[in-house]
């Protein structure tokens, strides 16, 4: 009798992937019980296109340059992860604004990380926009996709302290330590069956998620 097969994810990424590289490890380690079937990249020269190579995994770039709307290029993205049979989809620096076509069908089935402590600074340059507002901590949210940007129910938020002297970069760092062990515990609550996505609220084993997500700590 063959053993049951791993729950499948993909990784859409942009960049350096660091957060993919989190995956891997995860997955390769055994705290995360799935396996990676695909990564796709947007970006050609996304340095995270090489940690899928060195790690063995089918890795693709779909450029959105060859595209002439949004839409089609979501389409492309759907038929490649219908075809690599993905049970949950995986944004890690995925600088590319989603339409229905690829959120409807994986709708609950769709993770983003936003490094802010959301719902503060949804979009872009999120700790510069929390140093300028003379924030005393910054951090990082794994949430549902839905269509609002930045705005679906959030999973699971960790919060990391602004110290004096801190600059946009040297936060990033510190919480990007934070990212890559919070969003491997979301996908491990979803591919154990107790994460999921009901009426725009995210329930973990059968209760709703508190509209921060949940604060497994403070660093
Ligand atoms: C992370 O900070 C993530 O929160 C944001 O984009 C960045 C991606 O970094 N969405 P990496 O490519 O995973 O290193």
């Amino acid at each position: 009798m063959s053993a049951p097969s791993l729950p499948r994810l993909a990784v859409l990424i942009s960049g350096r992937g660091t957060n993919l590289q989190a995956f891997i490890d995860a997955c390769d380690n055994g705290t995360l019980p799935a396996r990676i079937s695909l990564v796709i990249s947007n970006n050609p020269d996304a340095a995270g296109l090489q940690r899928a190579e060195v790690a063995g995994i089918t890795a693709k770039c779909i450029n959105h340059r060859d595209f002439t709307s949004r839409e089609a290029f979501d389409e492309a993205l759907v038929q490649e992860l219908r075809a690599h049979a993905v049970d949950l989809v995986i944004l890690a620096g995925f600088m590319r604004i989603l339409t229905p076509v690829l959120i409807e069908p994986f709708l609950g089935r769709l993770l983003n990380i936003h490094p802010s402590l959301l719902p503060r600074y949804p979009g872009l340059n999120t700790h510069q926009r929390a140093l300028d507002a003379g924030d005393t901590e910054a951090g990082a949210t794994v949430h549902f996709v839905t269509q609002e940007l930045d705005g679906g129910p959030p999973i699971i938020q960790a919060r990391v302290p602004i110290q004096p002297g801190d600059t946009a970069d040297s936060l990033a760092e510190r919480v990007a330590i934070q990212e890559h062990m919070i969003y491997p515990i979301a996908a491990r609550w979803f591919v154990e069956g107790r994460l999921r996505l009901s009426e725009h609220r995210a329930l973990l084993d059968g209760e709703p998620i508190p509209a921060t997500g949940i604060r497994p700590w403070a660093v």
